[in-house]
Order: C-alpha cells, then structure tokens, then sequence
C-alpha cells in the first residue's frame, strides 16, 4: 500500500497560516506535486488534499456512506438553515427526492427565457453607465443579474434594482461570516456574543424576514410556474409537504448556492471573452444566427454549442467550488492508498482541473478542447461534483450562464478599459476576481 506524503508545516499550528493565505495554490500544488495525495494538519486536525481523479470519484461517488460532508457544510446552517447543503442522511435523502424533479434539466431549460427577460431589463442601466463612466464592472453586473435570474425563477420575483442589489449583499455576507467561521483555528461556542456570532444570527434574520414572507405566500398560493411553488407542491413517500421551516431553509439554501456560484464564473467568463476579440465574434455570430428575429425559448440552447463549451471551459480553468469536503469515517484503502478514518478530506477541483491530465495546455483557456474528437479528460472534471451530492442545480447554472454569455456578446462588443486588466483570484466561498472586471462595452 503507497504511504501519503506528509508535509509537517509549523510545529503547533501545521499549515494553517499557508491554506489561509493561499487555499488554492497550497492544496493544488500539494496534492499535485506528491502524485495527487498529501497529508497535513491544521493544529492537531489531520487532513488530506486529494487530486487523484480516480480517488476523488470514488470519495464523492462510490462510497459516500464512509466520506459524509466535512464541518464546513454544518456551519453554513447557521445562517442558511437545515437545507440540502447542510444535512445528512435521511434528511437529505427526502429532501432531494422531493427536489429533484424541479430541477431536472426539461424544466429547468425555461430559465433561458428568464434569463434574457432579466438581461433585456439590465440592457438601458448598462448602456447610461457606459455613458456616464466609459467602463463597466462586469463582475458586479454580472452579480446583479444571476441574482435577478434566480429570483425570478426560483421565487416568481421581480424585484426593484435597489432590491436586488440589498438582497445579494445580504446573501454575501451570510457567506462571508460562515467562511469566517469555517477557517477559524478554534471557534467560539455559538452562545459566546464574539462580532461574527452576532454578525451570523444578524443575517440570518435579515435573510428571514426577506424570504419568509413569500414563502408562507407560497404555501397558500402553489400554482405558479416558480421553482418554490413547484417545491411547495412537492410530497415525500408519505405525501407529506415540507413545513413552512424546510421551505424558507432550502429556499435560502437554493439562493446561497445558486448565485455567487454564477455569478464568479460568469465574472471569469468575461475576462476570457475581453481577452481574445476573436472568441468573442465567434460568440457573437452565433448568438446572431440563434437569436435574431426570434424569441428566446427552451430550443435556442441547442443553438448556441460553442457558447457551451467557453461555459464549460470556464468551469475547468475558474471552478467556482475550489475544494469540495469530506470526512472519513473508517479506515480504507482507496486507489493503493492508505486513507485514515478520522481525518478530513480536501478534494481539490482546482488542483484536479490544472492537474497533469489536462497535459500540457492545462492552464490555457480552450474552450475547443471541449469538441467530442478532442476526447476532454472528463475523469478529472468536476465543477459541480459527482456522486450523490451532485449540484442540483447544475442544468440551471448551465442554461443561465450559456444564455447570459451568448446575449452579453450578441449585444456589446467587449475590451478592457484604459488601464485596466485581469484580476488576481481571491479564494474565498467561491473563487472569485480579488477586484472590479473593468470593462469597454460597445454596441454591436
Ligand atoms: C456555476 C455554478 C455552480 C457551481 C460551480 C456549483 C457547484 C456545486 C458543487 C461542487 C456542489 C457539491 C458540493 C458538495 O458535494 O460538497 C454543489 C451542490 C449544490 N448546489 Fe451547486 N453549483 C452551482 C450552481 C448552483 C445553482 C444555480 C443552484 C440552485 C439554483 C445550486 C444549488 C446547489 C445545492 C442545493 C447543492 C447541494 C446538493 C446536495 O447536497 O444534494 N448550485 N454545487
């Protein structure tokens, strides 16, 4: 049986100083350069970085029963609730078949006619902010329209700009205390008053008193075409509905999970399509040749393939979810290596998507590698997961984020603005720009 290489870092506090300052380089480079496996602790906490692509897929797919979902996901209850990012066991399992069929990718693929509602609404303000300041930041607009997308589709809600705008600032620091949490060295009981207690009760009741009211509307009114009204109908394999709790708690969790997720890729996508005019035409032609004198609907997603692949090649160079947790229960031999029980697991979706499967263009953008007869390394692909706990949401993402893409370039052509560039990476809930995407927008 091969031994993981350990790297044994500061005496007493192990790595914790290098995976805050660089979560990502840290578990890439040390789950790369060790063959894909390597141990660690953080003060007398073991873990193990993982971007072997085989034992990765075996952790998240084939047995999950003995890697549940590492402390990180507990703590996101405190501000989103016990939705299905943060349970386990039957909990989950009902509340997942009870979802599922709202997200299948059949119904999901009406989200390509909200998304352009949203982005035809976005259109005027984008257009008087060129005016005004010559440069727009695509990574802030691209925020306020994934979260315009998924009221609307998951809530039936249209809000006032301002609205939106409040609201994404809530959901953000909600994730912003939990990560707070989540990479402190010892955290404070929950009933100490410290400023991120306070802070994280603070969110939660702010998100409540947004979201409670139209879900209890919900539970009276369930004939919309909204994803909530579709849960709101749903039943278990007693036929029983969700209480007014679960609903309000996976409606906030749907929200968390969907938005800033979206939004940071569609951010990267940006900067990619500002980087290379030529990508950028091709795009725009496309979208041209699906869009024009026609309405958006289901059917224009099959129309837009090479909007598809940038999506999905956005997906591999800037995954969003970064690392994904897990805990090991008992002890197992996983792909000839020894993987103790007890120890936390750090599946590195940034490590596996750079790693040496990609060969030696792994770090250049190529949305072509994704064409059939250039057989992608799909084994070492995982922007959303595999295995049971799968993005429920993946369709959706796909169909907005293919959609957002093709209308952004159909309408504007995109450049950088004077003195501007590509910002660095800040790995925080989501791998996400550490500044403003500055960007030229012309009328096409
Ligand atoms: C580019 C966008 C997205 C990315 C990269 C992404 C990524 C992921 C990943 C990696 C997981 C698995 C986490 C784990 O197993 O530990 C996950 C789970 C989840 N995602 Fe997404 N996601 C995205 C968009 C969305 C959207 C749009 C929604 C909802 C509308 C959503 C809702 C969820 C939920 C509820 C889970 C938990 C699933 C379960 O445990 O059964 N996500 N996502």
């Amino acid at each position: 049986m091969k031994q993981i290489p350990t790297i044994r870092g500061h005496l007493l506090w192990g790595l914790a100083r290098e995976l805050r300052q660089d979560p990502l380089g840290l578990a890439a480079s040390l789950a790369n350069d060790h063959g894909g496996m390597v141990r660690f602790r953080i003060l007398n906490r073991p873990f193990i970085a993982i971007s072997d692509p085989a034992v990765a897929r075996y952790i998240l797919h084939k047995n999950p029963g003995n890697y549940p979902r590492s402390f990180h996901y507990r703590n996101g209850a405190l501000t989103i609730g016990e939705g299905l990012l943060s349970v386990e066991g039957e909990a989950w399992h009902r509340s997942r078949r009870m979802m599922q069929p709202a997200f299948r990718s059949d119904p999901v693929r009406e989200v390509a006619a909200v998304t352009a509602g949203c982005w035809t609404d976005m259109v005027p303000d984008l257009r008087s902010s060129m005016n005004r300041d010559q440069r727009v930041d695509m990574a802030a607009e691209c925020q306020r329209l994934a979260l315009d997308i998924i009221l609307r589709a998951l809530c039936g809600l249209k809000l006032e700009q301002e609205q939106v705008l409040s609201l994404g600032a809530v959901v953000k620091e909600a994730l912003r205390r939990v990560r707070i949490r989540n990479t402190s060295a010892i955290p404070a009981p929950l009933w100490m008053p410290t400023p991120n207690n306070r802070a994280l009760r603070r969110v939660r009741e702010e998100l409540d008193a947004f979201l409670g009211p139209v879900v209890e509307e919900r539970l009276h009114t369930s004939e919309g075409t909204d994803m909530l009204s579709a849960l709101a109908r749903a039943r278990d394999d007693q036929g029983q509905a969700f209480t007014r709790q679960e609903l309000l708690d996976q409606t906030k969790t749907l929200f968390a999970a969907g938005f800033e997720t979206t939004a940071t890729a569609m951010a990267w996508a940006m900067c990619e399509v500002a980087d290379d005019p030529v990508l950028a035409d091709r795009l725009a032609e496309e979208a041209r040749a699906a869009m024009a004198g026609q309405p958006v609907d289901r059917t224009t997603l099959d129309r837009l393939p090479l909007a598809g692949r940038v999506v999905e090649e956005v997906l591999r160079l800037h995954p969003p979810v970064y690392n994904i947790g897990r805990h090991s229960i008992d002890d197992e031999e996983v792909g000839g290596w020894h993987i103790p029980g007890g120890t936390d697991l750090l599946i590195s979706v940034w490590g596996l998507h750079r790693g040496p499967h990609w060969g030696e263009s792994a770090l250049r953008f190529d949305p072509d590698r994704w064409l059939p007869e250039r057989a992608p390394a799909k084994e070492a692909y995982m922007p959303f997961a595999v295995g049971r706990h799968t993005c429920i949401g993946n369709h959706f993402a796909l169909v907005e984020m293919r959609m957002m893409l093709a209308l952004i370039c159909y309408q504007f052509r995109l450049g950088w603005a004077p003195g501007c560039a590509r910002p660095g990476v800040s790995p925080q809930i989501t791998a996400a720009p550490d500044a403003p995407v500055w960007l030229r927008l012309e009328p096409r």
